[in-house]
């Protein structure tokens, strides 16, 4: 083939030549679209009148992961592994690749003009990114670095992110506006740093995974409509607690592995969230971190881990509960508060509930 030409079948393949029809994103001659370039998209459908202010805040959140994709990816090569020798707001050691994570999501979300409060695992309190006081109507809640134990054993690490309105008439104290309801979310993601980087995100239209191409820098349309399946043969929970979950919890695990309905289950659990969650919206199943004697009220948070892997999964076909109510019908009353975490493919999750149910919460 001569050089012209394979050059040409090279643009054609990166779908950078003349228009094509659209086609499945990973057949050869996709067309590329990126994030920012998808919820323009889907925004213009469905508000024709959008500013694009969405999207700029978008490109707040896959600047500042894909630089702490970069750091990730050479972790052992920098001074990024291990503990800043701090201890933060939830008593955990800091490590200093949440330190980093924090602060490139606090710089690129809080220059963004159209974001006005910050809340960060890592702040004990919201952060007033108020520019101009007329301005500012998003809020932004996110784990900057979930999983953080894993960081120096190179496993799966991840950023969960949630974005609200904020209440534009608070002028007083815009950092109350955090505590929202998890229905109120206008959308919320995630990016997992596995083998590959993938963020996956909803803005109440489905959910859409794009993987980042180091070789653009970009992140490109993957997995357009993301759809949970309606049951699965994977558990994941940290057994090492199994003991002292409820026994609602026990019976149900102890049905699970039974085999009773005819489906032999596996466990698989990673010990990051984002992790664990990618794998069940993937391939189904049921993840559970029930309230355990270490930490009776659970352990995840509800507004940075819980509300926006709910939205997820319901938006996905999946659902997400704490035993009893739904994940996002839960009123927070504090923006570190923690809640039990049950989140999976409806027949896992129907079976957990009339265990709950059965037991009355026991
Ligand atoms: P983070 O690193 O943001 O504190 O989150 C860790 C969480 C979550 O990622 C994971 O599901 C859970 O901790 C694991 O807890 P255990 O180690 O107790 O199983
Ligand atoms: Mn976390
Ligand atoms: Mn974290």
């Amino acid at each position: 083939m001569l050089k012209d030409e394979h050059s040409a079948a090279v643009v054609d393949d990166l779908g950078l030549g003349a228009p094509k029809p659209a086609v499945p994103p990973n057949e050869p001659g996709t067309q590329l679209i990126t994030a920012e370039q998808f919820i323009l998209q889907q925004r213009m459908a469905r508000f024709p009148t959008t500013s694009g202010e969405f999207s700029w805040l978008l490109s707040g959140i896959t600047l500042a992961t894909k630089m702490v994709a970069a750091q990730v990816r050479r972790a052992g090569l920098t001074s990024l592994l291990g503990s800043a020798g701090e201890i933060n707001v939830q008593g955990e050691t800091v490590q200093r690749l949440d330190v980093f994570a924090n602060q490139a999501l606090l710089h690129c979300l809080g220059n963004r003009g159209n974001v006005g409060v910050l809340a960060s695992e890592e702040n004990e309190q919201p952060v007033i990114a108020l520019q101009d006081p007329e301005g500012g109507k998003y809020i932004v809640v996110f784990d900057p670095l979930d999983g953080s134990s894993n960081i120096d054993v190179n496993v799966n690490v991840g950023t969960i992110f949630s974005i609200m309105r904020r209440d534009m008439s608070n002028t007083s104290d815009p950092g109350a506006d955090v505590l929202q309801q998890g229905t109120r979310q206008i959308a919320a993601g995630y990016v997992v740093y596995g083998s590959s980087t993938m963020l996956v995100y909803t803005t109440g239209d489905g959910v859409h995974g794009f993987t980042l191409d180091p070789a653009i820098g970009a992140y490109v349309l993957s997995h357009p409509n993301m759809q949970m399946p309606d049951r699965g043969n994977l558990y994941s929970t940290n057994e090492a607690n199994a003991d002292s979950y409820p026994e609602y919890c026990r019976r149900f695990l102890h049905w699970l592995k039974s085999g009773e309905d005819g489906t032999a289950y596996s466990s698989r659990y990673i010990g990051s969230l984002v992790a664990d969650f990618h794998r069940t919206l993937l391939k189904g199943g049921i993840f559970l971190y029930p309230p355990t004697s270490q930490y009776p009220k659970g352990k995840l948070r509800l507004l940075y881990e819980a509300n926006p892997i709910a939205m997820l999964a319901e938006q996905a076909g999946g659902r997400a509960s704490d035993g009893q109510n739904r994940i996002l019908d839960i009123e927070p009353t504090d923006l570190h508060q923690r809640v039990p975490l049950f989140v999976g493919s409806r027949y896992e999750m129907d079976r957990l509930e009339e265990f709950a149910r059965r037991m009355k919460m026991r």
